[in-house]
């Protein structure tokens, strides 16, 4: 269902699971922790969506449910490709351009294999390398900013 266009009155006695309630406690949940690993998000906007969908859309794609891109609807397959991701996924919009992380964030809990991190936090002394590489500097009396 899509949280923006459905009033909770109508959803009275019905089971609805949130982007809170996918940790537990502490513990992220698999999709919530990919979607760290990488890269999955920016702004942060359509974060807590996309990663409902995501867990949404997984188990419909393991009830054997089809898609527009899926190649032979007649044969139940349960493993979906990037293409099947992003057209299931379509729904969501992501201003910032982050498709790329969350497909793979997707496969990756999708497939079940870990693949490799492609980002990492700086380190103190690239941090450091990089504020003097901007710094403002003189030369002949003139501040070149
Ligand atoms: S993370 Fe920015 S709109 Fe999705």
């Amino acid at each position: 269902m899509l949280s923006c266009l459905t009033l909770a009155a109508t959803l009275e006695g019905r089971e609805v699971t949130t982007i809170e309630g996918l940790a537990k406690g502490d513990q992220l949940h698999p999709m919530q922790a990919a979607f760290i690993k990488h890269d999955g998000f920016q702004c942060g906007y359509c974060t807590s969506g996309q990663i409902c969908s995501a867990v949404g859309m997984l188990a419909e794609a393991r009830r054997g449910q089809v898609s527009h891109v899926t190649e032979n609807v007649g044969r139940t397959t349960t493993r979906l490709t990037d293409d099947e991701i992003r057209e299931r996924m379509s729904g969501n919009i992501c201003r910032c351009g982050a498709y790329p992380g969350i497909v793979a964030a997707i496969q990756e809990v999708h497939s079940g294999r870990q693949a490799a991190q492609t980002w990492g936090f700086a380190t103190e002394a690239q941090f450091a390398m990089a504020s003097t590489a901007s710094s403002p500097s003189k030369e002949d009396g003139h501040e070149t900013v």
